[in-house]
């Protein structure tokens, strides 16, 4: 059983969140946030392709030009809800707003059914890896030596926002018509279909040329490549350690599980994902295009 981060997390309503970033009065604050009809919100549990949706999404509202993402850093053009939300207030609509709140945690108006929500959902398996990885990074959060120990820590919710299983279920569960489910296996394989379901649902009507430019400069490289998207001019972070943008790969949990620790995350996955009839992607096999196995 792995040992809560206690020295850099706090609880607020059962979540851990990061004291260096988080505070008590920013979470409760939250409830009552004023949501505008034409508020974008993207929600996502961590590493679940937060950075690239909030870049993809940026370029949509300027209709590909490329200068929103180049001179603008993501933490300006998307701020996070629950914690910085005096910019959130201040920014010029329509806005893009950051959450990793789970679904009861969001503003009342939002769970009302205000704004629209955009939620973005990735494997858990590759969310953990990458999760693991990014604790190795960050100066906030504890580093992770022992890819076991953290295996049973994000099984165990005692890492940052808790439990994926119950944050997934809560954006399902209570999920209505103005929040669309986004899955990072889908932008990977397919971005062209989910620009096209993204613009229907924003009401956005974009020229080709437009798309590619959304496209070209949402790629991994090139995102990987611009200071203002990669995170490399944030001082919380220590890029001697690793990367931001770090694979941005389907399938990469399988370099980390072992069989024994997939198929106990396989058991779990089961168990508490029963009823809900998600059927993630869960590798891109070399040669075959469409390999999904479902768990459900
Ligand atoms: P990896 O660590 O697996 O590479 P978040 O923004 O929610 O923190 O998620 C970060 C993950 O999304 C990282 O995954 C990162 O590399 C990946 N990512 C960011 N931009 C991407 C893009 N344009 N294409 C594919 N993956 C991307």
């Amino acid at each position: 059983m792995g040992d809560p981060q206690t020295d850099c997390l706090f609880y607020f309503r059962g979540i851990p969140f990061m004291h260096q970033i988080y505070n008590m009065e920013g979470l409760e604050r939250v409830e009552d946030f004023e949501v505008m009809d034409d508020d974008v919100f993207i929600t996502t549990y961590p590493k679940s392709g937060t950075t690239w949706m909030q870049v993809f999404l940026s370029l949509v509202y300027a209709e590909g030009d490329e200068s929103q993402v180049k001179d603008i850093h993501n933490f300006d053009r998307a701020p996070w809800l629950e914690a910085m939300m005096d910019d959130v207030v201040k920014t010029k609509r329509p806005r893009l707003i950051s959450s990793h709140l789970p679904f009861n945690l969001q503003p009342r108006m939002l769970r009302e059914g205000k704004g629209k929500v955009i939620h973005v959902l990735r494997n858990p398996k590759d969310t953990l890896v990458s999760f693991y990885h990014f604790h190795n990074i960050t100066k906030f959060l504890e580093s992770q030596s022992d890819f076991q120990t953290f295996v049973e820590q994000f099984i165990d919710a005692k890492v940052f926002i808790g439990s994926w299983f119950d944050h997934v279920r809560g954006w399902f569960e209570n999920t209505h018509p103005n929040v669309l489910h986004v899955t990072y296996e889908d932008m990977t394989i397919d971005l062209d279909a989910v620009t096209k379901k993204v613009c229907e649902f924003l009401g956005k009507t974009l020229t080709k040329q437009q798309l590619e430019s959304v496209k070209h400069h949402s790629s991994f490289n090139i995102m990987r490549d611009n200071p203002k998207t990669n995170f490399s001019q944030v001082e919380m972070f220590d890029f001697e350690k690793g990367t931001f943008m770090r694979k941005g790969k389907v399938g990469d949990w399988k370099d980390y599980f072992t069989v024994a620790q997939s198929e106990r995350f396989d058991d779990v996955y089961r168990e508490r994902m029963v009823g809900l009839g998600l059927d993630f992607i869960w590798d891109l096999p070399a040669r075959k295009p469409t390999c999904s196995v479902e768990l459900v």
